[in-house]
């Protein structure tokens, strides 16, 4: 049960009520915390437009209801190079292959003689305006069919702050914005709580694009996307990185492990001595308000990872 000024303000501003009962004998010395009532009007507030849409690819659920299959394959085609990646091998229920037509070559089946066009290389040169620039005019997997605006991730390009989502929504796509949706609404709550601002942090995805009817990114389109990702993270240098649901902490960390274990441990990302922190997805956190305390415990594990704690 928190009780301290910050952790307070952050179950206020995710909409999180206390209500604290007298001890039954009269003790006011034993006051505990009887009843945590969850206050819907986080979910009121925002646009619901599109309730009758699939969840956004972020808002699945992030734990128990996840395939242990699909963690597997997704961490071990996101861990494999971009030249392992089978285009058309036979498609099974979570490696549906891309189609060979539609794949942009990857680096290692183009020409070898200048390396300079190579596009991973050139995406590991290039600054913040030139890649996004490049994500802009990406064509390196179909997501590039299908989506309306590519969505680059925005901030302060020198925030010690990484967030890291799963891919574009709905909204995102059209307005070419990161978690300008629902589950931003509730990123921004809890920036707030944080005492920051969008403007202070970095907010990106693994995903550039938004996956048709926000299904989960395939293995596939994350090995050809996250390139700009890593770039990123080389360009911002944030103090620490933090993994927002199942999806970005399995891609970030090439793993397959389930979340709640992810939970709480402290991570390195990719050997660049930058702290990563999980934690659940604020999309999950919309549809399992109960949860928005563990939250707060990964954002001050975050915090005292950027205060060298
Ligand atoms: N969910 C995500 O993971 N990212 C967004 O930008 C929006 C929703």
């Amino acid at each position: 049960m928190p009780t301290d000024r910050s952790s307070l303000a952050y179950l206020e501003a995710m909409g999180v009520d206390l209500w604290i009962r007298r001890d039954v004998s009269g003790d006011e010395s034993g006051v505990e915390a009887v009843n945590e009532l969850v206050d819907e009007s986080v979910d009121e507030s925002v646009d619901v437009a599109d309730e009758s849409a699939p969840p956004p690819a972020g808002d699945e659920p992030v734990e128990v209801t996840a395939e242990p299959e699909t963690q597997t394959d997704v961490a071990a085609a996101a861990a494999a190079p971009a030249d392992t990646v089978t285009v058309d091998s036979p498609a099974d229920a979570t490696q549906v292959p891309l189609e060979p037509e539609t794949i942009v070559e990857s680096p290692a089946t183009e020409p070898a003689d200048d390396e300079t066009q190579d596009p991973v290389e050139l995406i590991a040169r290039a600054d913040l305006e030139s890649l996004q620039t490049m994500v802009s005019g990406c064509e390196r997997c179909p997501l590039s069919r299908t989506r309306n605006k590519t969505v680059f991730g925005s901030g302060n390009p020198d925030a010690d702050w990484l967030f890291v989502g799963e891919a574009p929504g709905r909204d995102e796509d059209r307005q070419g914005e990161a978690f300008v949706g629902k589950a931003g609404q509730l990123l921004n709550a809890m920036l707030f709580a944080l005492g920051l601002t969008r403007d202070d942090v970095f907010i990106a995805n693994v995903l550039k694009c938004r996956p048709p009817d926000n299904r989960d990114p395939m293995g596939e389109e994350v090995v050809r996307c996250e390139p700009y990702l890593h770039r990123q993270v080389d360009l911002v240098q944030p103090k620490v990185i933090v993994a927002m649901g199942r999806f970005a902490a399995q891609a970030l960390l090439r793993s397959g492990d389930n979340i709640s274990r992810m939970r709480g441990q402290q991570y390195e990302y990719r050997e660049t001595g930058i702290p990563l922190v999980v934690t659940y997805h604020p999309a999950y956190l919309l549809r399992t308000p109960d949860q928005k305390g563990k939250v707060w415990d990964d954002l001050l594990q975050a915090r005292r990872m950027i205060n060298g704690g």
